[in-house]
């Protein structure tokens, strides 16, 4: 009884604003799922406008409370569905783009600042940059150091560049790694690159980070460094510390509040004259989202019970490293005491969802399972294979708008 109870009142559990439970049932909005879908099949993408905008405002207020100068730059290879974008630079947050067609999207969104933290720059993303002009480019190679200062230069253009480190751990690739000589290279380039001006010190060291310990010890690092530029005469006022939040409810209120208040004790002095930017995509998207899918059938396998559902890792990729939940829509009353694996609609082994997931008795063929935290790198890491891809709607205190209608089943293509 225990265990129904703490998830029918935990918030926890839907972690998210917009769902609720009455009579056993999960409510999107005040609405059933049966009346949602209505009018859509299963699998079906459901984003809450009022989740997006809430987990933005989180962010930006626990910011202003500790911080003097800040910036955020949403992630938009998270999720970069044009709706909500366009909700998140609404609220204020800038773009951090990886492509010329995220550039073009932060345009379209009036994003208010947008950084290019690309692994690498292309010729075509800096005849975009000469074009439209970007804020901020990363420099991840020291070799693309001269080649974009040349580009620039013959464009009579100046450009603002961050210097993107490597983190110190072996197993992260992006970045230029720091040793003294890497250094001394930096700093004699950049004393000739006259059309680049360096103007923040970047690293992101990878995502869903739960605990703060790394977070902290690469902030340290980053200062480390950022003292060395200091004592060698460059006064940089920005350093960004990436992304890496898990989900917003993963990662408490309470959570980044105190990472954020020993981020300022870190800098001390420097809290109030460094900018402080942040590049979260998880945080912000990833309990915005909901995947409904159906139970297709039920089968054992010794003494295991499975189901087959008609959703797969196509568009609830492993590869988003989500905490994906799996809410028994129409059965949360009932105690979670068994155990059910899910195998996905891929015709192959390696689709499995969860392997003995808590779930209530009786799950049956038609059930709708409700897939949470399914909004971040879920439809940017999805790939087709010859399913039609899922209809994607928005709910907000309006109504339902569709952002996305059901690929064409009719139709196989790349
Ligand atoms: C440079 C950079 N910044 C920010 C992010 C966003 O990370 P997250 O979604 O974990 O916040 C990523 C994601 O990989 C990234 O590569």
């Amino acid at each position: 009884m225990r265990d129904v109870k703490s998830r029918l009142y935990r918030s926890r559990y839907l972690n998210n604003e917009s769902l609720a439970i009455k009579n056993g049932k999960l409510l999107i909005y005040d609405r059933t799922i049966p009346e949602l879908l209505k009018n859509y099949t299963t699998p079906l993408y459901v984003f809450l406008e009022d989740q997006v905008r809430k987990n933005c405002r989180v962010f930006i207020r626990l910011l202003s409370k500790y911080f003097k100068y800040y910036n955020i730059y949403y992630s938009f290879k998270t999720n970069y569905l044009q709706k909500i974008c366009d909700i998140i630079s609404q609220e204020g947050l800038g773009a951090e783009v990886v492509s010329i067609s995220e550039m073009e999207l932060a345009r379209t969104c009036k994003s208010k600042k947008t950084i290019f933290s690309g692994i690498y720059i292309s010729d075509s993303i800096l005849n975009y940059v000469k074009e439209y002009g970007i804020e901020t480019l990363v420099i991840s190679q020291i070799k693309e150091l001269s080649r974009v200062n040349t580009f620039m230069a013959e464009n009579g253009l100046k450009q603002e560049i961050a210097i993107r480190l490597k983190s110190f751990d072996y197993s992260h690739f992006s970045g230029i790694e720091y040793t003294p000589e890497t250094f001394k290279k930096m700093l004699k380039l950049l004393s000739v690159c006259e059309n680049l001006k360096l103007t923040m010190l970047h690293y992101h060291i990878g995502t869903q980070i739960l605990k703060n310990e790394p977070r902290i010890k690469h902030i340290k690092y980053i200062l480390d460094v950022y003292e060395k530029f200091e004592n060698a005469g460059f006064k940089i006022p920005k350093l960004n510390l990436g992304g890496g939040f898990p989900e917003a409810g993963v990662f408490s209120e309470d959570d980044l509040s105190s990472f954020l208040n020993s981020l300022k004790d870190i800098l001390q002095e420097n809290w109030d004259k460094i900018e402080i930017n942040f590049e979260p995509g998880r945080y912000i998207v990833g309990n915005t989202g909901l995947l409904l899918m159906k139970v297709h059938n039920t089968f054992q396998i010794g003494k295991e019970n499975w189901i087959l559902v008609d959703a797969g890792d196509h568009i609830l990729p492993k590869a988003s490293k989500s905490n994906f939940r799996f809410i028994f829509t129409d059965k949360l009353d009932k105690p979670h005491k068994n155990k059910i694996s899910i195998k996905g609609c891929l015709p192959t082994d390696i689709d499995i969802l969860a392997k003995n997931y808590p779930s209530p008795a009786g799950v049956s063929s038609g059930d709708i399972i409700a897939v949470a935290n399914a909004g971040a790198y879920t439809l940017t890491w999805s790939f087709r294979f010859s399913f039609p891809l899922p209809a994607v709607i928005l709910i907000n205190k309006n109504g339902i708008e569709e952002l996305k209608p059901q690929g064409n089943k009719n139709e196989l293509y790349y």
